[in-house]
């Protein structure tokens, strides 16, 4: 296939030209390709080419309590071709008793033969046996190169500072990083305690989370991340503090990356405000915060404070699911849906924040594939790679709604949200899953991905 005319992403600038694609892989890239006998052409005037997102964080298929998420990998991903995702990664856990190695082929039954994406998984690691280490190596050897740890949650999933350290420990030992959910549990149990009185009220779930809860545990998991001489990964930073703490171990010469999220840029605190129950629809943790956070999110994409923006893709229906919590604000389910805007979103707001095409081409492409072990093969544009690839009409203006997505979920947290970048035409590796702005998958055809160890000096670009 000759892809023409377009404006080509790359990682350092923006040009104008064409991109051969064979089996899959980009093989030429140029100028005036000439077409060959019996190639299929697609033409990208006017268009951006991205690279195909990588989403290094989503919750498909997860079970919550009584209830489970309301995509699996099938609507799941095909929400994120729709929205011009390729690649997921999927945070595979164990349930209670079960070794890693048990929950990870869990999670590849739920994947297998469904995913529509490319996809890999990071593993959650809730506590530390005489087994760990054993079982970290089996998943390392097995493609699954990163490990999640959650400071909050201590009662149930999370775990404590020494084992926090040793499973760092053993992490940099097997070329692997950890990815950190940074909330002090501690703080939030006793301000969610205190807020008994309030327990009626969506707004008191912010309140049980100040920007302070969130960033003393990147601080802390920052500290421990350097004694240990692990690499860290902080999930959803939501806070300037918890950017300012990034900020201050890249400063000393650690290896630490952050990541934030589409509605930590995007959407703020009021929303739990909003009459009736409607603020559930924005409950996630930690939560939304204040414009000035998102300033100082966006100024973090811009100077490389930050490295990536994933989405925490974590749906549960609002009639059905949120209103579990409608009497109680900490039982209203934790998390929103969003593999599908992310890349529309952040080709709309980024350049209206001050972010080149390449920056966001980084933060939501390429960085995740270095950072967590897959840039042999994806992220960028450029021979060699992958032929996972996005057609973005810059100039097409139209409203995001729940009535409009392929996520299976009764609501968006963007409804109608003006967006002017429409992902029109997907690719994945080379085989075209949206044409115009029409699905044309049929059969899921996403493949797991063996992640690379991780580098160090994956820490400098
Ligand atoms: O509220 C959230 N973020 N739900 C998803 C699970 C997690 O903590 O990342
Ligand atoms: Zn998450």
């Amino acid at each position: 296939m000759l892809i023409r005319n377009g404006n080509i992403i790359l990682k350092s600038k923006v040009i104008s030209g064409d991109l051969r694609v064979k089996h899959g892989v980009i093989v030429e890239m140029g100028p005036d390709l000439l077409k060959a006998p019996g190639e299929e052409v697609l033409d990208a005037a006017g268009r951006y080419i991205a690279p195909g997102g990588i989403d290094a964080h989503t919750h498909l298929d997860m079970p919550c309590g009584d209830i489970t998420t309301a995509d699996g990998f099938r609507c799941g991903s095909l929400a994120a071709i729709a929205g011009g995702t390729t690649t997921v990664l999927e945070y595979a856990e164990c349930a209670e008793g079960e070794t890693l190695q048990q929950g990870l082929a869990n999670w590849h039954r739920k994947a297998v033969g469904k995913s529509f994406c490319d996809y890999g998984f990071h593993m959650t690691v809730s506590a530390w046996t005489e087994d760990t280490p054993a079982q970290m190596a089996a998943a390392a050897a097995a493609g699954v190169t990163s490990f999640k740890t959650y400071t909050a949650y201590q009662k149930d999933i999370g775990v404590d500072d020494y084992a926090l350290f040793r499973i760092m420990r053993e992490a940099a030992r097997l070329g692997a990083l950890v990815c950190v959910h940074c909330e002090n549990d501690g703080l939030l149990r006793a301000l969610s305690e205190d807020l008994e009185a309030r327990k009626g009220e969506v707004s008191a779930h912010p309140d049980s989370r100040p920007n302070l809860v969130e960033a003393e545990a990147v601080s802390r998991a920052a500290d421990i991340g350097m004694l240990a001489g692990s690499a860290v990964y902080i999930v959803h930073i939501s806070t300037k503090e918890g950017a300012e703490a990034v900020r201050r171990a890249r400063d000393r010469g650690q290896t630490i990356f952050g990541e934030t999220c589409p509605h930590y840029l995007l959407l703020d605190r009021s929303r739990y405000d909003l009459p009736g129950f409607e603020g559930a629809k924005y409950v996630m943790s930690p939560p939304l915060r204040t414009p000035e956070d998102q300033h100082a999110l966006w100024e973090a994409l811009r100077n490389g404070g930050l490295q990536t923006v994933s989405t925490d893709h974590c749906a549960f229906r609002f009639a059905d699911q949120k209103t579990l919590g409608r009497e109680d604000f900490r039982k209203i389910p934790n998390g929103i849906p969003s593999v599908e805007h992310r890349m529309e979103l952040l080709y709309t707001y980024g350049p209206a924040q001050g972010m080149t095409l390449p920056q966001i081409a980084a933060v939501t492409a390429w960085n995740p594939a270095r950072i967590f072990g897959l840039s042999h093969r994806k992220g960028q544009i450029a021979p060699g790679y992958d032929a996972d690839l996005v057609l973005l009409d810059p100039d097409a203006p139209h409203v995001l709604s729940a009535a409009a997505q392929m996520q299976a979920v009764d609501y968006t947290p963007y409804e109608g949200m003006q967006v002017r970048a429409k992902v029109e035409t997907v690719l994945l590796r080379g085989q075209v899953l949206m044409e115009n702005g029409r699905l044309t998958a049929e059969t899921p055809m996403g493949q797991y991905l063996i992640r690379e160890p991780f580098h160090q000096e994956t820490r400098e670009e």
